[in-house]
């Protein structure tokens, strides 16, 4: 038995299960999902949070903010210091300054829990070497997931905001470019969603990695969606300023989903900087949001999904663990660097049903 058939042994079945079992796994999830408005706990927990984020930015902004001009320069030694304080400022947050701000037993207890599920171990996806197979099963898996929570759905709701503004400044067509998009499937799902093929709006999907957006581009071909609708560009997420040349058009709308947890905070600050800046009308970034019931309903829901493929199982829980809360996020893009002169951009922040954060920034006038 090969390493691939021991971490995943159903796989050679999965063609003839998955159609049967994926359907039922889907609709129990739905179900389930209508009784449950939220994680328990979760508002109580924010309360605490938000005087946590109001302490640490009263001590910390401005000697991040005055390190923005120089990383928006590239300037190397900036960026390590700039990266160097967002973490640290993330770790006070999560750490000390909620310990501080817990006022009574419940919010001490869930300091405590989080202090238990937070954790930053690697992914095996994000190994370079990892087995071909297995790693496009365990996408195809994420997707199954997506689909039985309505992570899409969730997306879009952050989105739309921003795709209206555009149109309301007079764009007809806006041009959405959502970065490391991966295979691209939340891109497809966009441009169905948001009518690029009715010529409502154009998407494209960037990424590191051109095999990956080589999956997309070929769904779109299934789709029948054109290449002038769906377009997949290879492209570093760190360094927007020749995107608007090589995607041919200025950039209305800058997306980013699912994503965040793989990088470090001081490069997710940076991402969204340069989304902000790239986009005529605003930027989106949405996760999955860090807390135990998430942790608890996603590894039972990658078990069911993923019938015994380990890989699923692993990086389903290991992404939780690192994932951010909302004030996390909103510490990060609260503190995003600023160029010389740039004023402070109008920013918003929330929780998505069923699990899912975002921070949005608005460009541009409405
Ligand atoms: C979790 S996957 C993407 C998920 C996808 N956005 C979705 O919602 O399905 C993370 C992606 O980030 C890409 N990536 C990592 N660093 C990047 C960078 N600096 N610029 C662009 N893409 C990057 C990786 O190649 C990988 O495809």
């Amino acid at each position: 038995m090969n390493g691939a058939a021991l971490l995943d042994p159903m796989l050679p079945l999965a063609p003839a299960i998955d159609p049967v079992l994926d359907p039922l796994v889907i609709r129990a999830t739905h179900a389930l999902k209508r009784l449950v408005a939220g994680p328990p706990f979760r508002i109580e927990h924010a309360r605490q949070r938000e005087r946590a984020l109001a302490d640490v930015l009263s001590r910390r902004e401005a000697e991040i903010v005055a390190l923005g001009p120089a990383v928006r320069r590239r300037d190397r030694e900036a960026i390590a210091r700039f990266d160097a304080a967002i973490a640290a400022a993330l770790d006070d947050l999560r750490g000390d300054a909620e310990a501080r701000a817990a006022a009574t037993g419940a919010e001490r207890l869930a300091h405590a829990v989080d202090r238990l599920v937070h954790a930053n171990t690697h992914e095996w996806l994000d190994d370079p070497g990892f087995d071909e197979r297995l790693r496009v099963r365990t996408l195809e898996r994420l997707d199954r997931m997506n689909e039985a929570l309505g992570s899409y759905d969730a997306f879009f709701a952050a989105i739309e905001p921003v795709i209206a503004r555009a149109r309301a400044a007079g764009v007809a067509r806006p041009t959405i470019v959502d970065l490391a998009s991966g295979h691209a499937m939340f891109a497809v799902a966009m441009a169905l969603r948001f009518g690029a093929r009715e010529g409502l709006v154009r998407v494209v999907a960037t990424d590191l990695a051109p095999e990956y957006l080589g999956i997309g581009r070929a769904r779109a071909r299934e789709l029948a969606i054109p290449e002038h609708a769906l377009s997949f560009v290879p492209h570093d997420a760190l360094d927007l300023r020749d995107l608007p040349a090589k995607v041919g058009s200025p950039i209305d709308v800058v997306t980013c989903t699912q994503t965040l947890h793989h990088f470090p905070p001081g490069m997710v600050a940076r991402l969204f900087a340069e989304a902000s800046s790239a986009a005529r009308h605003g930027a989106v970034l949405v996760d999955g949001e860090r807390n135990p019931f998430t942790l608890v309903t996603v590894a039972a829901l990658s078990a069911a999904l993923g019938r015994g493929s380990l890989p699923f199982l692993h990086d389903a829980f290991v992404s939780i663990r690192r994932m951010f809360t909302e004030q996390e996020l909103a510490l990060v893009g609260q503190l995003a660097p600023r160029a010389d002169g740039e004023p402070p951009r109008p920013i918003e922040r929330g929780w998505l049903e069923p699990g899912h954060v975002f921070v949005r920034s608005f460009t541009g006038t409405a």
